[in-house]
């Protein structure tokens, strides 16, 4: 039995990660903003599955709910053997639209929380030379679109550097770059979808079904679909500038309402 620990686990992929890390046999320590919320599911998963799921309420956006979950990690009492940091969310509007404190929140949880609690798991697990973690990025880390994909960019970047440094620990990580999920993200941030095709729109259970696989292989960066793995083969060979242009249309078109 080991335990593994999902930020965001109250909604859309962290929730399916729940599901399946449940199912596998796994224990669960839940944590998200809405205690209410994360109870109900933490019992449900219980009953379904037979088993512990802990309740730890965090706002990744704030110092306490950062040191909150640090510490959790680091209880080597309670070892945790996979974290998978996928809170996260957008905000409405271009830049100059959003304000400066929001901006900061989202670099704060994109990027501060996931520094710290990667870190916090990765000495714990290389004390004990097995463990893994998986950075719930996105296929927009490798398009310029203002500081959502340059905060996935992050996380790609920096999950790839760790990986690097920690071969040979027993401890593996992987960034996550979905395309479009249906969740509770676009909602949330207020983000009209009628205008997303219907092919572009990835289902959350395969996604999580097909990260886990790319885990297992060991592999760092998983895009986990052949239509976005396809999309991103032209983006890496497209001009930054042509890019730049269909990505603020694209923007336009499919993103803030
Ligand atoms: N949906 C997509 O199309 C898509 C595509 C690519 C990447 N992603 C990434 O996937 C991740 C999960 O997104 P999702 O689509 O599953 O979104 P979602 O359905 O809105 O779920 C977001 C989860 O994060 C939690 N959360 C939000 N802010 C938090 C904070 N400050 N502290 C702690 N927990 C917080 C929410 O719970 P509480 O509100 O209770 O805190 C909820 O459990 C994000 O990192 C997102 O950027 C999503």
């Amino acid at each position: 039995m080991t335990t593994a620990l999902i930020t965001g686990a109250t909604a859309g992929i962290g929730a399916a990660f729940a599901r399946r890390l449940a199912a596998d046999g796994h224990d669960l320590v839940l944590v998200a903003r809405d205690t209410a919320r994360l109870r109900e599911q933490a019992t449900e998963l219980h009953d379904r599955h037979g088993i512990e799921a802990q309740v730890l309420t965090a706002d990744l956006a704030t110092e306490e709910g950062i040191s909150a979950v640090e510490r959790r990690l680091g209880d080597p009492k309670r070892p945790v053997d996979l974290l998978v940091n996928n809170a996260g969310f957008g905000n409405k509007g271009r830049f100059l639209d959003v304000s400066m404190d929001d901006e900061l929140r989202m670099l704060k949880v994109h990027c501060e929380a996931v520094l710290r609690l990667t870190s916090a798991a990765c000495a714990a697990m290389r004390g004990r030379g097995r463990g893994g973690v998986v950075n719930v990025a996105s296929v927009a880390a490798f398009v310029p679109r203002g500081t959502y994909g340059a905060s996935k960019s992050w996380v790609v970047q920096f999950t790839q550097g760790v990986a690097r440094d920690l071969a040979g620990s027993g401890v593996r990580l992987m960034a996550l770059c979905p395309g479009f999920v249906r969740t509770e993200f676009h909602e949330r941030a207020g983000m009209g979808t009628d205008n997303i095709p219907g092919w572009m729109w990835l289902d959350v259970d395969k996604l999580v079904a097909a990260a886990m696989a790319d885990l297992a292989r060991g592999r760092t960066v998983s895009t986990p679909d052949p239509r976005y793995k396809a999309l991103m083969g032209v983006v890496k060979l497209a001009p930054r500038a042509l890019l730049g242009g269909f990505s603020s249309r694209a923007g336009r078109k499919y993103g803030p309402s």
